[in-house]
């Protein structure tokens, strides 16, 4: 089935499926291994479709599956129109994507344009050619500074640690990379690039994908002439609550050209095909650029996943987003975890529930896992009863925690090596995901191999420990999922509701929302439960910790 039949068959809003969807991130190396060499793959993921069409998401969201010599686990791409033989063929994507239409699901894939691969033929292209010649023109070569062009064109950092530029063995350039050396910045301005891109849009968009995931979407455009800039880059900045991507290599008016284009492309193509971007852009209102009519469709709302466990704070946020995604008529989107995060649930355990560090060792505080479980269900029927468009993270819905005692010697996130260990990376979120406690490997595979060891704690968090289990994470999952859709909460609209300190309460539709960030049980209004995080005490009362959606308005 295309995906205009999938739109055509189902409900009139079919056509902005987008606005409400409930879209579910699969990191495909830790999702599935249908091959047993301990690296998740494309047949894996397609066998474990049917898990995801019952759990009731709209949606599914790639990584990248791409030609890669996974030197940043795939975001480093050598061949944007292939896929990379770790995670299967060409043909086993259509498979996959047929399956998943099939069932119903929708499918967006991760466009990463802000770099290229080392490995990739234009960039090997441009290092066999001489200083100023056209094939460097696509990336950002320049002259070094300095007496004999020993020192980098600027002072830019690169986000992974350590210097944004790297010499070119042999020859008086350097090159930009505003991540690791393996991944050099291409040049947007170049009309090389411009078109090579379109046709990858359409190259996927052929093969029947519905939508892009946009990486790195406030980076392509550079300031002219680079200039210096001694401020501190990063994706996320997660102290103080604000994250604050100014500086010359982010979020500049050019990227939005660059974004128009695209939707024209988009628009040609049946079936309402999406973007949405991952830009750390800050204030949000700055972020509302990127959802104008005539751009993407989506952005994603790092603010919220930012949100440390605080009813104010969360009441804030939601409004602030509310409201500047509405000024340009776009639908807000609702995240809490994604591959390059601490797991929330872990976040939430933390004597600062919230903060982001830069991963958890075994050195640093130990999340109080019980606590940050307690707090990720209630944050789950928080999420999922909010108008507009949810992202889940793969594993969420099992309560997975990070892994916080992974050892040095298995971590692999460049960002950990760059930082000499100081940035402890993000290894930790993408372990691969438990299916079944008594099988090697937790059933990710067919052997024992994880390309990331699992800790024990997986065992308990095994889809089949949970599965069809009454008050399991999952089962709370697919009862909010149902619930939401039966009750059209992603189309809603939200009223705050009185309520006691430290509780968030709003309805949407026919359903009403309590979240208590206290300590402490709070009294409830008369209604009926309809899900709830944690069983209601004898009397009535929410207990600390959890969120419940009672019916009425
Ligand atoms: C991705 C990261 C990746 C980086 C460089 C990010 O936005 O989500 O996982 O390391 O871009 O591509």
């Amino acid at each position: 089935m295309t995906s205009q039949q999938l739109a055509r068959s189902e409900s009139p809003d079919a056509l902005t499926w987008w606005r409400h969807a409930v879209i579910y991130q699969v990191y495909p190396r830790s999702f599935a291994d249908g091959n047993g060499d301990g690296i998740g793959d494309l047949p894996g993921i397609t066998t474990r479709l049917p898990y995801l069409a019952a759990l009731g998401v709209d949606a599914v969201w790639l990584s990248p599956f791409y030609r890669s010599p996974q030197a940043d686990a795939g975001y480093d791409v050598s061949d944007y129109r292939d896929v990379d033989p770790l995670f299967g063929t060409l043909d086993d994507f259509d498979r996959m994507l047929q399956q998943a239409h099939r069932l119903g699901l929708r499918v967006i894939v991760d466009l990463v344009p802000n770099h290229t691969s080392d490995e990739h033929a234009w960039f090997r292209e441009a290092l066999s050619s001489p200083a100023g010649s056209p094939e460097r023109k696509r990336y950002l070569f320049r002259d070094g500074t300095g007496e004999y062009g020993e020192l980098p064109p600027n002072n830019w950092q690169s986000i992974f640690g350590g210097r944004a530029w790297s010499k070119v063995p042999g020859d008086s350039q350097w090159y930009l990379h505003l991540f690791d050396s393996r991944q050099p910045d291409l040049d947007w301005n170049h009309p090389d690039v411009r078109k090579d891109f379109e046709d990858v849009l359409r190259f996927w968009l052929d093969r029947g994908v519905d939508g892009f995931r946009v990486d790195v979407a406030h980076g392509l455009i550079k300031a002219e002439g680079l200039p210096d800039f001694a401020g501190h880059v990063a994706m996320v900045e997660g102290s103080g609550g604000a994250h604050s991507n100014h500086g010359p290599m982010w979020d500049q008016e050019g990227v939005h050209d660059i974004y128009r284009s695209w939707r024209r492309v988009l628009d040609e193509y049946p079936g309402d095909r999406m973007m949405v971007a991952e830009a750390w852009v800050h204030p949000p209102a700055r972020l509302a650029r990127y959802v104008r009519a005539d751009e993407m469709q989506q952005a994603f709302n790092f603010d919220y996943l930012l949100t440390h466990w605080n009813a104010d704070d969360f009441r804030a946020v939601i409004d602030r987003s509310l409201a500047v995604v509405g000024e340009v008529g776009a639908p807000t989107t609702w995240v809490m975890s994604n591959h390059d995060t601490v797991r929330h649930s872990s976040r939430y355990g933390l004597s600062i529930p919230g903060a982001r560090p830069r991963g958890i060792d075994a050195a640093g505080e130990q999340p109080d896992e019980a606590l940050g479980l307690r707090r990720a269900r209630a944050a789950a029927l928080l999420t999922l009863a909010l108008p507009g468009s949810a992202y889940l993270y793969q594993g969420e819905e099992l309560g997975l925690p990070e892994h916080t005692t992974l050892e040095a010697e298995h971590r692999q996130d460049p960002a950990f090596f760059r930082t000499g260990g100081a940035e402890i990376g993000r290894d930790g979120c993408r372990v691969p995901l438990p299916w079944h406690s008594d099988q090697p490997s937790y059933g990710f595979g067919s052997g024992s191999a994880t390309w990331l060891p699992q800790p024990a704690s997986f065992a308990r968090y095994a889809v089949n420990r949970q599965d069809g289990v009454a008050g399991s994470t999952l089962e709370l999952y697919r009862s909010a999922l149902k619930q939401r859709r039966v009750s059209a909460l992603g189309t809603g609209t939200l009223t705050w509701l009185a309520c006691a300190p430290g509780v968030v309460a709003f309805a949407n539709g026919p359903v009403r929302v309590f979240v208590n960030t206290n300590d402490y049980p709070v009294a409830l209004p008369d209604g009926r439960a309809i899900v709830a995080s944690e069983p209601l005490l004898a009397d009535g009362q929410l207990p600390a910790n959890a969120a419940v959606w009672l019916a009425g308005t």
